[in-house]
């Protein structure tokens, strides 16, 4: 789960992880508000506003703006962010609208570094990642001077231990901007370990995070992602979660109880069971991949799905625009394929049937299932296996090749 730079920003405050003074906004004359009130606070009349959105990348696509001239300039920032549709390198590039602003006070900012920590699966750990080039082009230092990267594990035990911190803070060349400094910057590293295993985080960014002018440690960015698998030991997260970040279809999906993944090509996939679901991902990969036909989504049904759950699947699939074609794709263990075929026509018959629906089916009930979609009258082509279900379904969707 994404949740906002503002956001995380008071949770970094909660754990003592210095940040400018900010606040979030609603409206234009809620943003000219805050910054009146920053302004009166800090003495300074040089504000930030930023648009809220769950994807980084903001400062380049015009969503990070600095006002010199006051609230009344912070005004006209704000009228133009706010409601903007906002696109990035990491939004895709449909972007997203920006309904909700921060402003921060302006801070002099003397270098700019990089701060994260993450869960390295293969080291089973914690790992800290710090890096000189902080700002807005890090996927591309990592990707181009991966040297320029500089990482330390905490053991789970132990933690991470003083001399990884000072590891880092040396790395960064901290020790040039004076003691203080560096005596900052290895608080900090402190209180970050602590928020990610107390919050139950996968990823915490601070990008960049800064030295000030006056020698002064600052995270003037902020991302965290929390581990969807604590998610019952946490219902502080409702009140973070922001729903119109997330992706509509998935969270209907969610509330429904089935597993669904949107990705980018043009073939639904209804499917019972997570590993059933990639073999179908991978083989419609490797018949479509040549002739442009790959997955529009993963909707994994599981095991114990009802007949209404099914429908609703079914339903989702249909309804998503990208969709040239459907694949169904199950095996009947504890699922039963007439369950699967109920709702396949029940959802059919209730919305219709605009694109080519290819459907292989074993296991329980698969008489029954079969019966049930030929004797439903619908335009359903049968596979005979995984691999013909595939040929089939590039056919459709790509005209005719193979
Ligand atoms: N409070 C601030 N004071 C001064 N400059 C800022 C402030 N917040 C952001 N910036 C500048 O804007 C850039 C982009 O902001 P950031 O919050 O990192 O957004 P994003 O990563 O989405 O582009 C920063 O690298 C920094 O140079
Ligand atoms: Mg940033």
């Amino acid at each position: 789960m994404k949740i906002h730079e503002y956001q995380g920003k008071q949770i970094f405050a909660r754990y003592g992880v210095p940040i400018p003074k900010g606040y979030p906004a609603f409206t234009v004359d809620e943003a000219e508000a805050m910054a009146k009130k920053l302004i009166a606070e800090t003495s300074s009349p040089v504000v930030v506003v930023k648009a809220q959105i769950h994807a980084g990348g903001r400062g380049k696509g015009g969503g990070v703006k600095v006002a010199k001239g006051g609230a009344t300039e912070a005004r006209d920032l704000a009228t133009r962010i706010l409601g903007m549709q906002l696109v990035t390198h990491q939004t895709g590039p449909s972007g997203q609208k920006v309904r909700r602003l921060y402003i921060e006070q302006g801070l002099d900012i003397e270098r700019e570094l990089y701060l994260s920590a993450l869960v390295d699966r293969d080291q089973r750990r914690v790992a800290f990642m710090a890096s000189t080039e902080g700002g807005m082009d890090i996927e591309k230092v990592a990707a181009d001077t991966p040297e320029k990267i500089l990482s330390v594990h905490a053991d789970p035990v132990v933690g991470l231990s003083p001399y990884q911190a000072r590891q880092l803070a040396y790395g960064l060349g901290l020790e040039k901007h004076g003691k203080e400094t560096v005596a900052q910057f290895l608080k900090l590293v402190g209180s970050l370990y602590t928020l990610f295993l107390k919050e139950d985080c996968s990823l915490v960014e601070i990008n960049p995070l800064i030295v000030t002018k006056s020698g002064g440690v600052v995270a003037l960015d902020s991302k965290i992602n929390f581990d969807d698998n604590a998610d019952f030991r946490h219902p502080d997260w409702n009140e973070l979660r922001d729903e119109d970040e997330e992706d509509r279809v998935e969270l209907e999906a969610k509330k429904a109880g089935l597993n669904y993944v949107s990705l980018d090509g043009n073939v639904g996939c209804l499917v019972n069971g997570a590993g059933l679901a990639m073999a179908t991902m991978d083989i419609i990969k490797h018949a479509g991949e040549k002739h442009g036909v790959s997955p529009a989504n993963f909707l994994d049904v599981g095991g114990g799905a009802n007949q209404e759950q099914v429908t609703k699947a079914f339903s989702m699939i249909l309804k998503s625009p990208k969709v040239k074609a459907i694949f169904v794709n199950i095996f009947g263990g504890i699922m039963k394929c007439d369950v699967i075929a109920n709702g396949v026509v029940m959802a059919a018959k209730e919305l219709g049937l605009k694109v080519p629906v290819i459907v292989r089916l074993e296991g329980t009930n698969v008489e029954l299932g079969r019966n049930i979609l030929t004797q439903s009258g619908l335009r359903i082509e049968a596979a005979t296996s995984m691999f013909d279900g595939a040929q089939k379904i590039v056919a459709a969707v790509a005209g005719g090749a193979r």
